[in-house]
C-alpha cells in the first residue's frame, strides 16, 4: 500500500489536521549583536520556518480551514484572492496539500521568484497593472468574484476575520509561552494588518499592559514589500485604529542597511519588512530601561534577489 493511496483516503478533517502540523510553531530568536542593552531583550519570531515560507501560512490556513468547515469552500470550487505574494504562496502550498485549486490576482511587477514559485505550485495567476499595486489586484479579484460567484470562494484576506483570528489563536499564545509571560512590547508592520491586530489582541488578553507598536512605511513609494502606507492605500477592513498604542514610520533605505547588519551580525538573511520590524523594535528598546520586546520576521531573503543584489553588490 503506497503513502499516496493512504492519503487519498484521509477525511477532510484528517487532511486539515495533517496540514496544520506544518503551520506556526516558529522559533523565537534573540537579537544579541545588532542590539545590546542591559535589561532590555529583543526577540524575533522566525516566521519563514513553516509551510509556504512566511507568516502568511497562519492566516491562509485558518481562512481555508474555516471556509471548508463553514461550507463556503465546497468541492470543485476555487480559492480566489489578491496578494502581493506571501499569502499567495501560502494559499498555493496549503491548497496543494488539501487538493484545492487556487486563482490569484497579482500586480505584474511582483518579484520573479514569487511568480515562479506560484507557477510551480500550480496557481492560476491573473496579472494586474504594476501602477495599481496591490489595491488594483484587490479590485480585480472583487470583479472576478462578482462575475463568477459560484466558481470561487473569495478569501478576501483584507476583510476576513479568520486572518487576524489565526494570530490570536497561534502567534499570541506561542509568544506568551516562549517568553514565559515576560513579553512587554509587541512591534509589527501593517500589511493586511492581520499579524498586528490578531497578535496584539491575543497578547492584550494575556496581559493588558503589553504595549503594541504598529509600523508603516514613511511614504507611499516604499520598498517594504507586504506593508501598506495607510494614508494613501485602501485601508484593510480588519484594521483597528484604536489598537496600537503607538505608530512609527520606517524608512526603506534604513531597512536595507539593517538587512546587511542582520546578515553580518546575526547570520540571518531576512526580508525588507523583517529588517524594518527590527528597526521599530530597536526604537522602542532605546526608550526603555527594562523590557522584553517581541517582533516578527515575516519571511527570509529568498524571494528578494533584486533587493539583495542592490544591498550586497
Ligand atoms: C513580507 C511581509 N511582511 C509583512 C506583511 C504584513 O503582514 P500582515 O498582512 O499580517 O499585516 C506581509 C503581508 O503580506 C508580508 O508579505
Amino acid at each position: 500500500m503506497t503513502a499516496t493511496f493512504q492519503l487519498q483516503r484521509l477525511s477532510s478533517e484528517e487532511k486539515i489536521w495533517r496540514t496544520g502540523q506544518l503551520v506556526g510553531r516558529t522559533p523565537l530568536h534573540e537579537i544579541t549583536r545588532v542590539f545590546q542593552k542591559p535589561g532590555v531583550r529583543i526577540l524575533a519570531k522566525l516566521e519563514w520556518q513553516q509551510i509556504g515560507g512566511s507568516v502568511k501560512s497562519r492566516p491562509a490556513f485558518n481562512i481555508i480551514k474555516q471556509a471548508i468547515r463553514l461550507g463556503s469552500l465546497g468541492k470543485g470550487q476555487e480559492l480566489l484572492d489578491a496578494t502581493s505574494g506571501n499569502t499567495g504562496i501560502a494559499y498555493a502550498s496549503i491548497g496543494a496539500a488539501l487538493g484545492i485549486p487556487v486563482t490569484l490576482c497579482l500586480p505584474e511587477n511582483a518579484s520573479s521568484e514569487r511568480k515562479s514559485i506560484l507557477e510551480a505550485l500550480g496557481v492560476n495567476i491573473v496579472y494586474t497593472s504594476r501602477f495599481d499595486g496591490t489595491d488594483g489586484a484587490q479590485l480585480k479579484a472583487k470583479e472576478l468574484f462578482r462575475e463568477y460567484p459560484d466558481r470561487f470562494f473569495y478569501a478576501d484576506q483584507y476583510a476576513n476575520k479568520h486572518n487576524w483570528q489565526a494570530h490570536i489563536e497561534t502567534t499570541a499564545p506561542e509568544i506568551w509561552q516562549q517568553t514565559c509571560g515576560k513579553v512587554t512590547h509587541f512591534v509589527a508592520g501593517l500589511g493586511t494588518t492581520g499579524t498586528f491586530t490578531g497578535t496584539g489582541r491575543g497578547l492584550k488578553n494575556f496581559n493588558n499592559s503589553i504595549e503594541l507598536v504598529a509600523l508603516q512605511p514613511d511614504n507611499p513609494m516604499h520598498g517594504l514589500e507586504g506593508w501598506k502606507h495607510l494614508e494613501t492605500a485602501i485601508v484593510p477592513k480588519i484594521y483597528d485604529p484604536a489598537l496600537a498604542d503607538r505608530l512609527f514610520e520606517i524608512d526603506s533605505w534604513e531597512s536595507y542597511d539593517m538587512i546587511r547588519r542582520i546578515a553580518r551580525e546575526e547570520g540571518l538573511l531576512v526580508s525588507p519588512s523583517a529588517a524594518a520590524n527590527l528597526i521599530g523594535a530597536i526604537r522602542v528598546a532605546e526608550e526603555i530601561e527594562h523590557g522584553v520586546i517581541v517582533t516578527t520576521f515575516a519571511d527570509n531573503a529568498d524571494k528578494y534577489s533584486e533587493v539583495m543584489k542592490q544591498i550586497f553588490n
